[in-house]
């Protein structure tokens, strides 16, 4: 599994996930939210470089244990380089998740940016849901793409010069019923949840709104701009005609196809460091209890 595609990402990886949640909110969905006041033996589906655990594992009981699992060799070594030294009980299960089954030991299950990689979601959740004792929480943090669209604003232009929405949700869904695997599932999350049986289900919003101030030389302004282009926005397209064809194999129309080079285009020019942009990920984050 050389070249596993995610393996190669952990500096993407690294660099982004903060623009989803402020740690104070994470926080208050721990402590006051899901009110976790006793320790818990949480896993971790496609954990990645272990993200929500350097998050969660600080904020939990004592006594609290950490299980991530993951199809990246180079992420669980990484992983497992990360947390050697960690006041907590770790374990990193290298292996693809299709093909495992867990034992029902687990108090909390979380995954973070996983399902919309998956192209069975909701037979995945029914395997974390496996994994849980009675009563015990899934917790999902998954994306809702065309809302995290809907949510730059890059001053001085039209949202619409920046993002075509309508092309997007279009795509977007021609995707996902083309390959199953579904950039907006965080927000089917609720209802896919109570289909399988979960109860007391909840879905919430991630908080952060990130702001690219030029005004401003912080170190934290310049670390957001270096994130946002990690993160593909603002990104060159490429050579013209191999973006279109890449687009018409999606079910695009060459024109379609051509009208977004031309706006991605111009937004890898517009983009840099002296402009003001706001951008809200929103992320959904859904949760619910399992009773057997
Ligand atoms: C976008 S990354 C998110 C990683 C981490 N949760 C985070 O947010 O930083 C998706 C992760 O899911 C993992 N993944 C996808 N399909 C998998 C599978 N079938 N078995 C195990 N891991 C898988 C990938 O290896 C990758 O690390």
């Amino acid at each position: 599994m050389d070249d596993y595609y995610w393996d190669n990402k952990i500096e993407y990886l690294s660099k982004t996930r903060w623009l989803n949640y402020n740690d104070d909110y994470l926080n208050f969905l721990l402590r006051s939210v899901w009110n976790i006041s006793s320790p818990v033996r949480i896993i971790d589906f496609g954990c990645g470089y272990g993200y929500l655990g350097t998050k969660l594992m600080p904020l939990l009981p004592e006594g609290s244990t950490y299980t991530g699992v993951d199809a990246g060799r180079k992420l669980i070594d990484y992983a497992q380089e990360t947390f050697q030294n960690a006041p907590f009980q770790t374990e990193f299960i290298l292996g693809d998740i299709q093909e495992m089954d867990f034992d029902p030991k687990y108090d909390v299950v979380v995954c973070h940016a996983f399902l919309l990689h998956v192209e069975n979601p909701k037979e995945i959740l029914r395997k974390m849901i496996n994994c849980l004792v009675d009563q015990g929480r899934i917790i999902c943090f998954e994306p809702h793409w065309i809302s995290s669209m809907a949510s730059y604003y890059l001053d001085g232009h039209y949202p619409s010069d920046v993002v075509q929405l309508g092309f997007l949700q279009e795509l977007f869904e021609r995707d996902a019923q083309r390959s199953g695997k579904d950039g907006n599932v965080g927000i089917k999350l609720p209802i896919y949840l109570s289909q399988l049986g979960v109860r007391q289900i909840e879905c919430r919003v991630s908080d952060r709104v990130n702001f690219l101030n030029p005004k401003s030389d912080s170190e934290e302004n310049g670390a957001l701009y270096n994130s946002l282009k990690e993160g593909g926005f603002g990104a060159d397209p490429g050579e013209e005609e191999s973006f279109i064809t890449n687009l018409q194999n999606r079910g695009a129309s060459f024109e379609e196809g051509q009208k977004e080079y031309r706006l991605e285009s111009f937004l890898s020019q517009a983009f840099n460091k002296d402009v003001f942009l706001t951008y809200a990920p929103n992320m959904k984050i859904t949760t619910g209890i399992v009773e057997r």
